[in-house]
């Protein structure tokens, strides 16, 4: 087997988002939505498919509902070449419906499958055969949870280099392990407000310097200030890229996969980050977290634009 440059563990779903509803939606009203969109959702899925969008070689490790759903999102995955030897099957597709407003969205979630994946589901073995091992979503991961400290301990001593996007925590309790599971994280992705989260602090100053202190590179996004990196005591700031935006879901996930896309290569931190803001902006373009990226000459012709003008 050739060596995969990086095995994600994490969930799949699809995102069903409906645009154009009114600020108040009023119930036993029949609300009109001026468009419709099914995409691949979930940030580890996103995450998956984008980076193999870019040509990383990609292991994706996750539960799938036994349904179309589940179909649907695999095929997504398979349509970019995401290697998906490591599946496993359970009953029913999580979903995400997401209902963007003028300025703020609700979104709302069905877990299924998302929270259903298992510590036995997971090959050690297979995870090994990776440089580099990434988990999105933590607090999704709810069966996962409490063997994840586990998990990183042993890709470290794999020799794998690791990487941690928590996103959002459901319950706002931000603890379920998560001391124990920064010692063995390299690189982490929070955006601004789960790295205050993570760090127990409403200063983002503060935030940074104690994170920094616990993890080696801390990536902070910033979402249209672009994001702001503290490596070994340095600190690097990275400016977005003016875009004008259709759809912000899934740009952190974009990010990562342009970060890791470019770690993977052994790119500079500067480098990694340039490419990371290129791709949250990108994805921004179009619908949902993965839609831009489906379209390779038009990834192709932001990416020729925009880096041209970076230099
Ligand atoms: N309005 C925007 N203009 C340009 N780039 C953006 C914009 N919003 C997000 N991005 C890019 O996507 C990245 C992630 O967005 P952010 O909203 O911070 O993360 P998350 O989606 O995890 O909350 C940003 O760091 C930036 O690179
Ligand atoms: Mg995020």
């Amino acid at each position: 087997m050739s060596k995969l440059d990086i095995a994600i563990v994490g969930e799949i779903n699809l995102d069903l988002i409906l645009y154009g509803l009114p600020e108040q939606m009023p119930t036993e009203r029949e609300l009109l939505a001026s468009d419709f969109a099914v995409t691949l959702g979930s940030s580890s899925a996103i995450l998956a498919h984008n980076l193999a969008a870019l040509g990383s070689q990609v292991g994706f490790i996750t539960k799938v509902g036994g349904d179309s759903f589940g179909a649907i999102a695999t095929d997504r995955l398979r349509e970019r070449g995401v290697h998906l030897t490591r599946v496993a099957h359970g009953a029913k597709s999580g979903v995400t419906v997401i209902l963007p407003h003028e300025s703020q969205r609700h979104i709302l979630t069905y877990p299924g499958t998302i929270s259903e994946l298992r510590f036995k589901d997971i090959d050690l073995d297979y995870l090994a055969s990776a440089r580099h091992f990434h988990m999105s979503s933590l607090f999704l991961q709810r069966e996962l949870l409490p063997h994840v400290p586990e998990l990183f301990r042993r890709v470290k001593s794999a020799g794998l280099t690791t990487s941690l996007d928590t996103n959002d925590d459901p319950e706002d309790r931000w603890k379920d392990g998560l001391a124990k599971i920064l010692p063995h994280v390299d690189i982490l992705l929070p955006n601004e407000r789960e790295a205050m989260k993570i760090a127990g602090t409403n200063d983002f100053e503060n935030a940074l310097s104690r994170l920094g202190q616990k993890v080696k590179t801390v990536v902070v996004k910033m979402g249209a200030s672009g994001a702001i990196a503290i490596q070994d005591g340095r600190r690097f700031n990275a400016e977005a890229i003016p875009v004008k935006v259709v759809d912000p879901v899934g740009a952190g996930d974009s990010f990562d996969a342009g970060f890791l896309h470019q770690f993977l290569r052994g790119a500079d931190l500067e480098k990694c980050l340039a490419y990371g803001n290129l791709c949250g902006a990108f994805s921004t373009t179009d619908c949902g977290g993965t839609e831009a990226f489906r379209d390779r000459a038009r990834m192709q012709e932001f990416f020729r634009r925009h880096e041209a003008s970076n230099q």
